[in-house]
């Protein structure tokens, strides 16, 4: 009998291809076989706090590398403790899961690894944590075609939720339902993506990635109290801009300033950086991925896939098991 929701491996389901193994709750778990059952507060309410790791493969070095997993785990602590959820795996535990996940697959591609820690059964009326079991279950699978290389991208009607109501800054299933309003509205109009903003109208992030601009050759990103999630690829940039001679800064973004910006461009996990080459219709810059954006883009690709920063990245295949 087809098991009802489940996505026959190999191919492709509600979120990307299905591959052979997920994990869930401390045990790999044959992909057909990892349920959740319908009377649980994650699959009722969407409670849950995840994270999106990415492990970039290295042809040079034919092995995979989790990138910035600590920082990944410590996002994913926040939106816990703000959830009041209880994660019941150690971080060790959870990085070595990741680890074995992608190698049962025995994927050597780019691959996206959610990490997601739920609530559980318990009464239905009633959000007591104490009175609801938790878990964790991840899933792997390849990025498939990656960066993006052009946006054309329009500012949502939707306003992205402010942190009083339902904080951004907490990676929670369940506010999602305000970013998916913005990217559904945008591709029924005919854009790529949306750029969101804030209750205040300031310039906040777009669904699923954060956004910088370039002005007069600074690269500028809205801060953190804007009401934006804190993209561990957002922090990566802004780290590795004064490497390269640049100055960046956080501060507000007024929404004229998307139109008077040589480059803007967004950052998120699995694509890294995606030059947007039209905002609302008025074109960024020449049209075209600009020079700064380019420079970027070149030094993350380098640290995603390397060893050169030995504190980022995390290597999937033990060297002298390596496939
Ligand atoms: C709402 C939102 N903002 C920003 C980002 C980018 O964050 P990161 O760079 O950590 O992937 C994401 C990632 O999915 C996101 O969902």
């Amino acid at each position: 009998m087809p098991t009802l929701g489940a996505t026959p491996v190999g191919e492709r389901g509600a979120i990307g291809l299905a591959p052979r193994f997920a994990w869930m709750d401390g045990r790999l778990i044959e992909w057909p076989s990892a349920h959740l059952h319908i009377d649980t507060h994650c699959v009722l309410g969407g409670l849950n706090v995840y994270e999106v790791v990415g492990a970039f493969w290295s042809e040079a070095r034919q092995n995979l590398f989790l990138f910035r997993v600590e920082e990944h785990l410590r996002r994913l602590h926040l939106s816990a403790k703000v959830m009041r959820l209880h994660l019941p795996f150690s971080d060790a535990e959870l990085v070595e899961a990741a680890r074995a996940l992608v190698a049962a697959n025995e994927f050597r591609e780019d691959v996206g690894i959610r990490i997601v820690a739920y609530f559980g059964a318990g009464p239905v009326f009633s959000y007591r944590p104490e009175e609801i079991s938790t878990g964790v279950f991840m899933t792997a699978k390849p990025v498939g075609q990656g960066r993006r290389p052009g946006l054309h991208v329009c500012t949502a009607g939707w306003s992205r939720m402010p942190d009083i109501a339902a904080p951004p800054r907490v990676k929670a299933g369940a506010n999602y339902q305000n970013v998916r309003l913005a990217q559904i509205q945008a591709h029924v109009d005919g854009y790529d993506d949306a750029i969101m903003l804030n209750s205040a109208a300031k310039v906040c992030e777009m669904p699923l990635a954060n956004i910088f601009l370039v002005r007069s050759g600074v690269v500028v990103t809205p801060d953190v109290s804007t009401g934006i999630l804190e993209g561990i690829t957002r922090q990566t940039v802004l780290e590795l801009a004064p490497r390269l001679g640049l100055r960046a800064v956080e501060r507000q973004i007024e929404r004229s300033e998307l139109y008077a910006a040589e480059e803007v461009f967004a950052t998120t996990t699995l694509t890294g950086i995606s030059p947007i080459l039209s905002i609302d219709r008025y074109t960024v810059g020449r049209g075209t991925p600009g020079p700064l954006t380019e420079r970027l883009q070149r030094r993350l690709d380098d640290e995603t896939r390397s060893e050169s920063n030995l504190a980022w990245v995390t290597p999937v295949y033990d060297r002298r098991a390596s496939p």
